[in-house]
């Protein structure tokens, strides 16, 4: 059975660089972010340089039990992931006051609670 390494926010920046360099070391991918378009280039983009199966799920981690049901749709596709890397997430600048409460959540479901169930799920 094929092992994945399961890159969050794989779509951009450093979660597209991890997933170039770990696929140019020949590992299985599961790129996870919620823009389609951008994750079906880059699939076909690295299943063309290199030899590996490169998957994609498209997943908002800011929904509530976004760690649970990621991890759940895992187990339905049948991947066996071995690899977790933790990297959606975004930071808010600037002032506490003016960053709207929805804003601040959504910046803690991604950046703390999606990571902490998702570790949790894969590790343990
Ligand atoms: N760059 C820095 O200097 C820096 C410094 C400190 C920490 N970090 C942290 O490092 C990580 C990557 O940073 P980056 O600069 O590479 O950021 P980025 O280019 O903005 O990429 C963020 C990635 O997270 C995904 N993402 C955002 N919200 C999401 C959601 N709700 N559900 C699923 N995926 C989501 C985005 O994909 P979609 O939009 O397609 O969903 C994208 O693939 C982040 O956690 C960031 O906070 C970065």
């Amino acid at each position: 059975m094929k092992q994945y390494t399961l890159i969050t926010g794989a779509s951009s920046g450093i979660g597209l660089e991890m997933a170039k360099q770990l696929a140019a070391k020949n590992f299985h991918l599961i790129l996870v972010a919620r823009s389609e378009d951008k994750l079906v280039e880059i699939q076909k983009e690295l299943k063309s340089q290199f030899k590996v199966e490169v998957e994609y799920l498209l997943y908002d981690l800011s929904e509530p039990n976004a760690a649970q049901d990621l991890y759940k749709l895992v187990i339905a596709h049948n991947y066996l992931v071995t690899g977790l890397i933790n990297n959606a997430g975004f930071g808010n600048y600037g002032n506490f006051v003016e960053a709207s409460l929805k804003q601040d959540e959504e910046m803690i479901a991604i950046n703390i609670t999606a990571l902490v169930g998702l570790t949790k799920l894969f590790w343990c």
